[in-house]
């Protein structure tokens, strides 16, 4: 076979978008006290995280764990850090109408049975629902991202097919989304997949923020964070500790572990701005509160208690 000569294209600087007490807590069975989520959240902006998303505002039927919603926004907004918020509807944009928050992140996947199980509407109910909603954020001036789940494979209806992705995200772009946070939400998607839906969503959206969003269930998140590194992706989604999944998709594993991703970033010599030492005292902080070991390659290394 022909050797390949071409140096990897990689950036001098990537955003990690913390997700850890959002995505890393929703799937604990046992809730985490409240206080204890503030220090987590406060540990990850002291290890330099600067975008974070803090809680969910859903049915605190549906999702328990995040029944403390808005006493988290409410102790743990800063001027310095993007503090976002999920909300899946218009009760929950009223919610976060009640607080100082001012990024909101809305979700939506792209197979219907996957939406069905996650918001009880099909994507289309959902995107009749929210487009408005995200227009009126928009006039408030508010930083929108919205979260393309099952862009790669859905639980239930299997391969998804790129141009459907292609197209939701069209309609984010055009009510004006200032993010775009496109997920492989079971954790199944493949480098070269990723490398081609990155390249093909860059492309098309060359004005939006473009987010990854990997979860490792097959432990081959940080190859898709390459390929899409080399599809000119500079924004990945990460939950300190690894932790993370959503309760309505079943077999997802946690998010790609931060402290992976920036070990990796950091070993090609890009920037995070995220101090790995200070990070492991974030995952100690919650650790004893989560019901399954941590399972990050660079804590079970570097940490001081295993
Ligand atoms: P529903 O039961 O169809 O809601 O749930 P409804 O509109 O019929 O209302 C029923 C009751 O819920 C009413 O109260 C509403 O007021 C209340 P009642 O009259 O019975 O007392 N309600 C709410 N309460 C608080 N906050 C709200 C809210 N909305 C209604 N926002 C609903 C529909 C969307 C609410 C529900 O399905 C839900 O909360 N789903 C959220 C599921 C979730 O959190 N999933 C995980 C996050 S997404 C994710 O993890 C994927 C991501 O990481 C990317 C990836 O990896 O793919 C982002
Ligand atoms: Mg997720």
């Amino acid at each position: 076979m022909r050797r390949v000569h071409t140096m990897l294209q990689l950036p001098k600087k990537v955003e990690i978008i913390e997700v850890g007490p959002r995505d890393g807590l929703q799937n604990e069975k046992n809730f985490v006290p409240t206080d204890v989520k503030k220090e987590f959240i406060s540990a990850l902006k002291d290890a330099g995280l600067k975008e974070l998303e803090l809680t969910s505002f859903v049915s605190p039927k549906w999702v328990p764990q995040m029944g403390d919603a808005a006493e988290i926004v409410a102790d743990c907004l800063d001027s310095t850090s993007r503090n976002i918020v999920l909300a899946p509807n218009k009760k929950g944009i009223e919610r976060v109408y009640m607080t100082d928050c001012k990024a909101v992140a809305v979700f939506v996947g792209v197979s219907n049975s996957f939406n069905q199980k996650n918001i009880n509407k099909t994507t289309a109910e959902s995107l009749s629902e929210v487009l408005p909603l995200i227009s009126e954020l928009k006039a408030k001036d508010y930083f929108v991202r919205a979260c393309i789940s099952t862009a790669f494979y859905c639980p239930y209806e299997g391969k998804v097919e790129e141009d459907d992705v292609l197209a939701l995200c069209g309609e984010f772009v055009k009510v004006g989304v200032d993010e775009l946070s496109v997920a492989d939400t079971i954790g199944m998607a493949a480098p070269h997949e990723s490398y081609s839906l990155f390249s093909k969503l860059k492309d098309a959206f060359p004005d939006v923020l473009m987010t990854a969003h990997f979860h490792d269930t097959r432990k081959l998140a940080l190859a898709n964070i390459l390929a899409a590194l080399q599809a000119g992706v500079t924004r990945f989604d990460t939950s300190a500790g690894g932790l993370g999944g959503c309760p309505f998709a079943p077999g997802a594993a946690g998010n790609a572990a931060t402290e992976d991703v920036v070990y990796l970033l950091h070993r090609m010599g890009i920037g995070t701005g995220v101090d790995l030492g200070e990070l492991l005292k974030a995952v100690e902080v919650i650790r004893p509160h989560i019901s399954r070991p941590i399972e990050s390659t660079y804590f079970r290394l570097n940490s001081v208690s295993v």
